[in-house]
């Protein structure tokens, strides 16, 4: 008996294993295309498939950092998985006609064409030699958020140079060190390039445990042991002008004590999986949030990433309470294409939200709430 049911559980184990990148095709589309050589980028059809091309084109070592999670990456593979475990409930018989002109949202006052935005990423030179360029200049182009990282490819007044226009608003992001004197000279130079927040990563307290990548000997861009506290935010907070958001909240606990100590937005995540593995995806820590505090959606803005390939992983974060989502590895890969791919994915995305949301019965993206998802989580593996 026991063993047929252990036959039974890992027979259906077997039956879903994991796809970095679900089947559509493309494997037999691009058959044949020799390696080196990108697909022709008009025939994309959705982010997924730049992690294809990345692979294509990309060397082994440069690849796998963008690619690689922490440990035995469940915490990656959850963060990709979990979006298909909450069943959307479509309304129908709903005027939709005006969905793309709600697309257009505010993140801390700045107004943007949509409400996703490319996540900080360290080094976009292993895809691109124009490095962060091609991400600025597609962002801005989509009229989307860029937040950008401090371990980049570019120095940051070379990537505030290549903003499209002098409206184009800019986040960077910082890993900070217990030197306030190093940190302050750093706010000032963000101030001076013009960036409008300051987004502080909370989530990265140790070097990643990172496997895949040690395997090809790259590391990461922050190993060392830092030092963050709330009291230290405080004095952050006294020397720039600049909002600081942390980065990184991973549980309803640290979400409050945010609130309680006057951040004006927080950023769910775990780091694309990559800093402690196991940690819950963003979505499940905004579904913690939305059962146990869910006047935090309210009191604050909150930010979310992880996982994030489709027009509908978008809404079911909006539909908890969260104001924008972040997309990281996508738009990382894309970036082989420079910026015309950089834009290609934003224009992707921006399409699948709005006719994801249509399907659904949203007429209005502001109008978005938790009704259009059912939170009983169905477990992917045995259903
Ligand atoms: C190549 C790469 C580099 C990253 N570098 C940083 C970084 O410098 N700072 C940071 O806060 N997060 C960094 N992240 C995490 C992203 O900001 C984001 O949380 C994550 O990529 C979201 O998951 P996704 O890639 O599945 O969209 C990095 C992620 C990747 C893939």
């Amino acid at each position: 008996m026991r063993s047929s049911l252990l036959f039974m559980a890992s027979t259906a184990l077997a039956a879903r294993p994991f796809l970095n990148e679900p089947d559509t095709g493309i494997d037999e589309q691009f058959a044949g295309l020799p390696n080196g050589t990108l697909p022709d980028l008009s025939k994309l059809v959705g982010l997924p498939d730049f992690d294809w091309a990345a692979r294509q084109k990309m060397n082994e070592s440069a690849y796998t950092y963008y690619r690689n999670g922490a440990a035995g990456e469940w915490s990656y593979r959850n963060n990709l998985e979990v979006f298909q475990r909450f069943r959307l409930r479509p309304r129908v018989m709903v005027d939709i006609t005006k969905i793309e002109e709600s697309l257009p949202t505010t993140i801390l006052g700045h107004n943007f064409s949509a409400p996703f935005f490319i996540a900080p990423c360290a080094r976009a030179g292993y895809a691109h030699e124009d490095g962060e360029l091609g991400l600025v200049k597609g962002a801005g182009q989509g009229n989307i958020l860029y937040m950008t990282s401090l371990y980049a490819s570019k120095t940051l007044e070379e990537i505030a140079a290549a903003k499209v226009n002098s409206s184009q608003v800019l986040f960077q992001q910082v890993y900070l060190t217990e030197n306030m004197t190093e940190t302050q000279a750093l706010f000032a130079q963000i101030e001076a390039i013009g960036s409008k927040a300051i987004i502080m990563t909370v989530d990265s307290a140790a070097d990643g445990n990172r496997h895949r990548a040690a395997r090809f000997g790259v590391k990461s861009a922050d190993s060392s042991y830092s030092l963050l506290t709330w009291d230290m935010y405080h004095k952050l907070s006294n020397m720039t002008s600049l909002p600081i958001i942390p980065k990184g909240i991973q549980t309803v606990d640290d979400a409050k004590l945010a609130v309680e100590n006057g951040v004006k937005a927080i950023y769910l995540s775990n780091h694309g999986g990559r800093q402690l593995d196991t940690t819950p995806s963003s979505l499940e820590v905004a579904l913690e949030i939305y059962n146990e505090a869910p006047e935090i959606f309210q009191q604050i803005e909150v930010y979310a990433d992880g996982g994030v390939r489709y027009g509908a992983d978008v809404l079911k974060l909006l539909a908890l309470g969260v104001r924008a989502v972040g997309v990281g590895r996508p738009f990382m890969y894309s970036n082989v294409y420079g910026a015309e791919g950089v834009k290609k994915v934003v224009d992707l995305l921006k399409y699948e939200v709005a006719i994801d949301a249509a399907n659904l019965g949203v007429g209005d993206l502001k109008k978005i709430g938790s009704k259009y998802v059912d939170w009983r989580s169905v477990n992917g593996w045995f259903s």
